[in-house]
């Protein structure tokens, strides 16, 4: 049977015991502060155990999404590493209201196994409450003695959360051993002998302080996992082998190369898992309404799409991937749950921007994490310390979970108490700080150093020194902060376990200040990880040698009176402003250009060197900037010892060949005798010839535009004109000789045309217009050769046929040409002898 027919037949048995079949309740159970998530079908009716809620129905069934990863119900952490487990499952259920009890629940569970579904009755087993001798026998109608077991609170008494309707119940187990020996198995976690359903005989409410209270009525609950009963029903040991997860994995291993090899032990096959189950998690978790954040519900999705996120890694992603699967749930669940449908561009939104976040950080905490672990096995301890843990937790985003499971791979645990104590103590000191009137930043620039490491790394741990609103101060970081005319770096700052964007960079006095997207918890003496955005770091360098080499180029092209006036180094491109008094030519342009990307071309190293200034000042060409204040010190940016050598702190490309290609996109002056260059580089230079290629398109297409009206035009221009000349047509017949003795009309005029076109137009009105007895000549010189057309009425067109008559006229123009007796046309070259021909044409026609 297919998962979706289980379910149907599920839902179609209880309505056909009056169940009224009701939809799911969403995983976020608004409006319950006492749970996270759904845990169980019962949920919703909550209210109605309690007697404090009615429903139009006594008797309900119905398929309840469900999440158990936190408080009372957690399988987190057997996910993955076991077949029949989940975060996300699907829990069928059906429920008396103070309606039916013990009897009819045991009933037709029985018949819902045994009769429909067909399971083997030796297989199945029974738990009831130690004290529930009433289950016990009813159970024995069905079952014998020995496969009715009792238990205590641990296993036959449920509980919704710390509070709530509770009671003893009653499961059904099945025995999956092939000698049926698993009686002994029951309830002993072995895989073997599984849980299937669970009957829970409602009667108490657990209050805050502990207490049991009599409910006023007697209620069934019932919930059986789905997953394990599609398992079950066709005859699979797991649950991942059954349509409800294939889709899932098949996608995985499409996407990772990896086949799904299903055993227990394979590294592959554990991380395909994890991933096929979070990935429902936490889809379904946003469609419903939830988001990743950092305290709660959010926290709790936050730590497993991190934990679905390294298992990812583990089948060799390193870029975003579980957002992927979100289309493959939509596909096999939108039916039944139409929210993760209709949600799905946002939940995958959301799930690609929180992995993309993390990743971030993963790669250079799981080396931290390697560092600490292979300290501790150096000192033959197989322990992370709590305070280790919540460095990971503080710096690199590693929820406690993650650093747990790391450890449990390495065989080690986490001192969790300390962790927790750390924890707190970070919350008071927040608070503490939060009250204490922050400082203006202004004013820690006095007491506050930050160490600039930008020049050789782009991720760096460090400390935070400061904290005001969204500004913050650490003692180290990679972030360059806008000078020299150079952009400040972008990127991102994780501390408390949050990661805030960096939006600008400034200098205060010798701290270098962070504004980030929003306001930074103020985490003083804790420690983050500073992470500089690469591709924006490397455009802007790019740009920034670039600059160098136009500067030197500019020198040598124009003329040494070239000096740096003003500069722009941006991510997008530069901007040089210097003394000159012409406009630079296309010429000097292209030398410039051409110059420019030899160097680039050459792949030249990019040195810096740190020297003192007066040695600096040796360089030969070295250029320095008027004004500027330079320390004891000073950084000098070499490329290539005979080119370039300039004063700068700005970052830069290792090599030259990293600008890619340099291009100029614009010259202008800005004030007398001051001028600008605008120029890009590398990737600027592929959007650049994108848009080109864009404008080019858009150009073509308006240019066809453009011939399709002039077509049109000519049209009707042309209408127009043979209208015009079709005025002429009287004047002609006013003008025509007779022949044949009077007889006959013959009309011999040149006309002015602009296509034979039009002539043949004419002559067709000249035709009408003549109507009997009549012969016409029309001639008109079109670029440079004479067109003839020659009509005849029908009534003489056998005795003058146009078409020998015109063919014999072209013969003398040294051309040729005929065509029908009523209508013809010829072209002859001898423009010359037009005028006499038509002179003489009445001549012709009697003699013709
Ligand atoms: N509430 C019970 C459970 O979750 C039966 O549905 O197991």
């Amino acid at each position: 049977m297919t998962s979706r027919e289980i379910r149907q037949s599920f839902l179609d048995f209880f309505a056909s015991k009056q169940h009224r079949i009701v939809p799911s309740a969403p995983v976020i159970p608004h409006g319950d502060p006492t749970l996270l998530f759904t845990n169980a079908g019962m949920n919703q009716f909550k209210d109605v155990f309690l007697g404090k809620g009615k429903r139009d129905y006594v008797r309900a069934a119905d398929t309840q999404k469900c999440i158990r990863v936190s408080g009372k119900h957690n399988d987190l952490e057997e996910v993955g590493y076991d077949t029949y487990h989940h975060t996300f499952f699907e829990m069928l259920g059906n429920w008396s209201f103070g309606d039916y009890y013990k009897a009819e629940a045991i009933e037709w569970a029985w018949e819902l196994l045994v009769k429909v579904w067909k399971l083997e009755p030796e297989r199945l087993h029974a738990t009831v409450y130690k004290t529930d001798e009433e289950a016990a026998k009813l159970w024995e109608r069905y079952l014998p003695r020995e496969r009715i077991h009792y238990f205590g609170e641990k296993d036959n008494f449920w509980e919704m959360g710390e509070t709530g309707p509770c009671g003893p119940c009653s499961e059904i187990h099945y025995d999956r051993t092939p000698d049926l020996s698993g009686g002994k198995l029951v309830n002993a976690g072995a895989p073997d002998v599984i849980e299937i359903w669970n009957l829970v005989f409602i009667q108490y409410n657990r209050t805050a302080d502990g207490t049991l209270e009599e409910l006023p009525a007697k209620h069934v609950d019932t919930g059986m996992g789905f997953e394990r009963i599609c398992a079950v029903i066709n005859g699979k040991v797991s649950n991942y082998d059954t349509d409800v997860f294939t889709p899932l994995l098949d996608a995985i291993a499409a996407m990772s190369g990896h086949k799904y090899s299903g055993a227990l032990d394979d590294m592959y096959a554990i991380a395909m898992r994890v991933m096929a189950d979070h990935i429902r998690t936490v889809s379904f978790s946003i469609a419903d309404g939830a988001l990743p954040g950092n305290e709660g519900r959010g926290y709790v999705l936050r730590r497993i799409l991190r934990r679905a996120s390294r298992y990812s890694r583990n089948l060799g992603f390193r870029e975003p991937v579980l957002y992927k699967l979100v289309q493959t749930l939509a596909d096999t669940m939108g039916d039944v749950f139409p929210e993760i449908r209709e949600q799905q561009k946002t939940v995958e939104r959301v799930i690609q921007a929180e992995e993309e976040a993390f990743l971030q950080t993963l790669e250079r905490g799981l080396e931290k994490f390697d560092d600490i672990a292979r300290r501790m096995e150096s000192h033959g301890l197989q322990r992370i310390s709590g305070a280790d843990a919540f460095l990971l937790y503080d710096t690199f985003g590693f929820p406690l979970d993650l650093t747990q499971l790391l450890a449990r791979e390495r065989r080690m645990v986490v001192d969790d108490t300390e962790f927790a104590t750390l924890m707190e103590q970070q919350r008071e000191r927040s608070r503490k700080a939060r009250k204490i009137a922050l400082q203006e930043v202004e004013t820690l620039a006095i007491s506050s150093q930050t160490e600039f490491t930008g020049y050789t790394e782009l991720q760096t741990e460090a400390t935070v020194l400061h904290v005001h609103g969204n500004q913050i101060v650490l003692d180290r970081t990679p972030f360059y902060a806008e000078m020299g005319g150079q952009v400040a770096d972008k990127g991102m700052i994780t501390l408390g376990g949050i990661s805030y964007t960096v939006l600008d960079v400034q200098k205060s006095g010798n701290a270098i200040v962070h504004i980030c997207d929003r306001d930074v918890e103020p985490l003083v003496g804790t420690k983050a990880l500073a992470t500089v955005d690469k591709r924006y770091r490397a455009d802007v360098a790019a740009n920034h040698s670039a600059t160098h080499l136009l500067h030197e180029a500019l020198r040598r092209v124009l003329g040494t009176h070239v000096q740096q006036a003003g500069s722009l180094v941006a991510a997008e491109g530069l901007r040089f402003d210097f003394p000159h008094f012409q406009k630079v030519s296309p010429e000097e342009i292209q030398a410039i250009e051409e110059m420019v990307n030899e160097k680039v071309r050459e792949n030249i190293p990019v040195r810096t060197l740190e020297l003192p200034i007066d040695e600096a000042r040796k360089i030969p060409g070295v250029k320095s900037f008027f004004g500027d204040k330079y320390g004891d010190t000073v950084r000098v940016v070499v490329i290539d010892d005979t080119f370039s050598a300039e004063f700068c702190g700005g970052t830069h490309v290792r090599s030259t060949s990293e600008i890619g290609v340099f291009k100029i996109v614009a010259e202008s002056s800005i004030a007398a005798g001051t001028r600008r260059l605008e120029a890009i580089t590398g990737t600027g230079v592929l959007h650049y010839i994108a848009q080109l290629q864009q404008r080019i398109n858009e150009q073509q297409r308006s240019y066809e535009e453009l011939q399709q009206k002039l077509k049109q035009l000519e049209k009707e221009l042309s209408k127009v004109q043979v209208h015009a000349l079709t005025q002429q047509v009287q004047g002609f017949l006013a003008k025509a000789r007779l022949a044949n003795g009077g007889h006959l009309r013959v009309v011999a005029e040149q006309v002015d045309v602009a296509h034979i076109d039009q002539l043949k137009a004419l002559g067709d009105e000249l035709r009408n217009a003549l109507g009997k007895q009549g012969v016409g000549l029309l001639a008109s010189v079109v670029e440079g050769k004479v067109q003839l057309v020659c009509v005849a009425t029908d009534d003489v067109k056998e005795r003058y046929p146009a078409g020998k008559i015109v063919a014999a006229l072209a013969k003398e123009l040294g051309g040729g040409g005929g065509g029908k007796s009523h209508l013809a046309t010829a072209g002859g070259k001898d423009i010359h002898k037009l005028p006499s021909m038509l002179q003489d044409f009445a001549a012709f026609v009697e003699k013709f």
